[in-house]
């Protein structure tokens, strides 16, 4: 624990950051939910010195998120960008954990990655709101959906805010973090800490459907799907014309089965309800995601892999 702290010490006074004494110190992180951003946000963290657990509800998908960041590691490893002895360290502040009482027991952080789900987020919120210690700050990485109701199911609202990260962790050095109603400023600026601690950018904004980055991404991403319903254009050259275009770094279709179509379409379904007309999801979206076309992580969505 003294290692830990002066750690972090040594990496506040890098990055210019202050210490605040009645501020919870973050040093241990339960990601629940070990998919595509669970597994990633336990790997920038762990990277950043953070003791992480990754809980899941089956085996798994517990070993697939540690066994892709493993991968990651490697491969920086293979590359010259890290060294061995650096990897095995970052390897050891990794864990898995398939029961949630013990995954969240220790935690100062809990981030809940889980599928883009109100009434199943709000459930687990529940009992991770029973289990975690008193001073245990909770995040959500939803992309959309109410943090005032999921903090209120927690039990904490004061403790609660969006920490919402952008795919993949690793790379996109950038946080959401978002207030619901309660949120106090001490849990905002803990966080904020964390992020910063990362080398992330981070924004604030206080709750509103979708934020501030999927308000102004799903209406584009659904045009496109009606523009390549309607044959405005192929799949390729509405991605190239994006591209080059706006001078985006890929097109929106291979951006969606990268985020995957259905966390699209519950993203676009909530902003629908919560926000009128001009965030009703395309019907073609709708029919991929019936067929089971949801992306990279199916091995097809708009193109195949
Ligand atoms: N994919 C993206 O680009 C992206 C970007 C930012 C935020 N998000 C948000 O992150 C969250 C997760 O998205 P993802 O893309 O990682 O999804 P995913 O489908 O890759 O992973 C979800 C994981 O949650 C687990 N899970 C489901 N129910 C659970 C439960 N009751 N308890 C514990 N684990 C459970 C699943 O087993 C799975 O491993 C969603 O809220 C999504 O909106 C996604």
């Amino acid at each position: 624990m003294a290692k830990m702290c002066s750690m972090r010490r040594y990496r506040n006074l890098f990055l210019n950051l202050t210490e605040d004494e009645n501020m919870t110190k973050i040093e241990n992180i339960t990601v629940v939910g070990a998919g595509q951003m669970g597994a990633g946000i336990g790997l920038v963290s762990a990277i950043y010195g953070y003791n992480v657990v990754l809980y899941d509800i089956a085996d798994e998908f517990v070993s697939n998120g540690l066994n892709k960041n493993f991968s990651y590691l490697e491969r920086q490893v293979s590359k010259d960008r890290m060294t061995p002895e650096k990897m095995e360290e970052i390897k050891t502040r990794m864990r898995g954990e398939l029961d949630l009482q013990a995954a969240v027991s220790s935690a100062d952080l809990v981030i809940e990655a889980i599928v883009e789900n109100l009434g199943i987020k709000n459930k687990v919120w529940a009992d991770i709101g029973k289990y975690a210690p008193e001073h245990t700050i909770f995040g959500s990485n939803t992309s959309s959906l109410s943090i005032t109701e999921m903090a209120k199911a927690s039990g904490r609202p004061e403790k609660f805010l969006g920490t919402h990260f952008f795919n993949p962790p690793v790379i996109m050095k950038i946080i959401e973090f978002i207030k619901g109603y309660e949120t106090s400023e001490e849990t905002l600026r803990a966080a904020v800490e964390y992020g910063k601690s990362m080398e992330m950018q981070t924004v604030e904004a206080n709750e509103a459907p979708g934020f501030i980055v999927n308000r102004l991404m799903i209406p584009q991403l659904n045009e496109a799907y009606h523009a390549l319903e309607q044959g405005v254009a192929s799949r390729e050259d509405i991605d190239t014309a994006m591209k080059f275009g706006l001078n985006h770094p890929m097109g929106p279709l291979t951006l969606s089965d990268f985020i995957g179509l259905d966390t699209i379409l519950f993203i676009a379904e909530y902003l629908h309800a919560e926000l009128g007309e001009k965030f009703k999801p395309a019907p073609l979206l709708r029919k991929m995601v019936r067929a089971g076309k949801l992306g990279r992580k199916t091995g097809e969505g708009f193109y195949k892999y």
